[in-house]
């Protein structure tokens, strides 16, 4: 039996998934799992009984990452589970900046007490006549989880998609539309696109990817939509292009003082993946992540530790070890068996910048002895039995 404790409301389609062979309990001190979404962990204390923690959704930096690596617990999120939601609202975003519905609505909204309202619409519209995205070049940076959704539909709009994206993931190319132009240099979409999105992760690499500089590449009358995060792009850069008509309209996800109620800018309340279905989707995933990881000690979309994927057990016992990625640990791990005439039948060892993940199938029981022989070996954090 496992106890799992969630830190904030789980959609229930998510928690649907655990058998009778799991129990939830308020009290963190005696958990298993962890579900989070958006509450702060940084000052929490860990109960060493602690072996995952599972965020339903992307980001983690309401988790200490390196302390629970520390103590030996396994932290997932849920890449891509709000894909379709963000996908859905980028494309909502290229209409928006392409035909000026929010203008013509809020002058219907102004117009509410015109008792000929009707007719001096048609007289009123052509101040919100717009353009078509059909035809029109798209480029996407960042062909992952979202960019490849985008692209896809976009294609089936009409549009002609330009991507790239210099680490693509095998998975995203597959899914990737063939007739979507991949190019090599981003200024290949600088100066050929009408429209420029942007689906990357903010990293040190990535802040500011979208500057005065790449602006000044664009073609006149571009519109930028940013549906990652608003440190990616030079804002202020954006607003002088917009005053200049370089940029004909900024879309973001991302309010703040730069850009909220400013021309030119269309900006959301950050409702990209603010859906019924992607916080189902991300509840479903973080509850499958931790099942996995409980029942069979596999490792999938964890953040500080490595991915291993041995399936179900099919041998007698399976014993994981998570310890410091240190050279020669797997010799070590080898003797303490062969010192104990165990045999491996299956075996896997990956690691992730400081830290390694070991899981090995044996033929015999598992005893004390051999978890007490591994915990002795230098830099092991934690030796978990998954099957005995
Ligand atoms: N608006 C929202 O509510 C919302 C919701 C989810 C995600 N997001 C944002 O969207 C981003 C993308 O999400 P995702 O699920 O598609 O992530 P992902 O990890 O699946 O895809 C990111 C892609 O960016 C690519 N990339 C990284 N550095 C790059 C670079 N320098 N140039 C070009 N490509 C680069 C990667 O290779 C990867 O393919 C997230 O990091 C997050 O910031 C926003």
């Amino acid at each position: 039996m496992f106890k799992y404790n969630c830190l904030n409301p789980i959609a229930k389609v998510g928690l649907e998934r655990f058998t009778d062979n799991y129990k939830a309990t308020d009290n963190i001190s005696e958990a298993d799992g962890v579900l989070v979404r958006s509450a702060s962990m940084h000052e929490m204390e860990l109960p060493e009984s602690l072996l995952a923690i599972a965020r339903a959704g992307a980001g983690v930096n309401n988790i200490p990452l390196d302390k629970c690596a520390e103590k030996g617990i396994v932290v997932f999120n849920t890449p891509g589970a709000n894909a379709n939601g963000v996908k859905e609202l980028t494309i909502a975003g290229l209409l928006l900046a392409s035909r000026d519905v929010i203008g013509g609505v809020n002058w219907v909204s102004s117009a509410k007490d015109d008792e000929n309202i009707a007719k001096t619409a048609e007289k009123e519209k052509k101040k919100f006549a717009g353009t078509e995205i059909q035809d029109k070049k798209l480029g996407i940076i960042g062909l992952g989880a979202i960019g490849v959704k985008v692209a896809n539909v976009a294609k089936n709009l009409g549009m002609e998609v330009w991507g790239y994206d210099p680490y693509v993931s095998v998975d995203a190319a597959w899914n990737l539309s063939r007739d979507v132009k991949h190019v090599l240099n981003v200024d290949d979409i600088y100066a050929n696109c009408d429209y420029i999105t942007i689906h990357v992760p903010l990293l040190d690499s990535t802040k500011g990817f979208i500057s005065e500089e790449a602006i000044g590449k664009m073609k006149d009358g571009v519109i930028i939509l940013n549906f990652a995060r608003d440190l990616l792009v030079d804002e202020a850069a954006v607003l002088k292009a917009i005053k200049a008509g370089k940029v004909r309209k900024y879309v973001s996800d991302f309010p703040n003082a730069t850009t909220a109620g400013q021309d030119g800018c269309i900006v959301i309340p950050h409702l990209g993946a603010s859906t019924e279905e992607s916080e189902d989707n991300c509840a479903k995933m973080a509850v499958k992540e931790l099942i996995e990881y409980l029942e069979n000690g596999n490792v999938i979309n964890s953040v500080n530790y490595p991915t291993v994927d041995m399936g179900p057990c099919t041998d007698n016992a399976r014993v994981a070890v998570l310890s410091k990625n240190i050279p020669g640990t797997i010799n070590k791990f080898s003797a303490v068996f062969a010192d104990l005439n165990i045999n491996i039948s299956d075996f896997t060892n990956k690691s992730k910048g400081e830290y390694a993940y070991t899981l090995m199938d044996v033929e015999a029981k598992i005893t004390d002895e051999l978890i007490a022989k591994l915990k002795e070996v230098d830099g092991v954090i934690r030796v978990r039995v998954v099957k005995n």
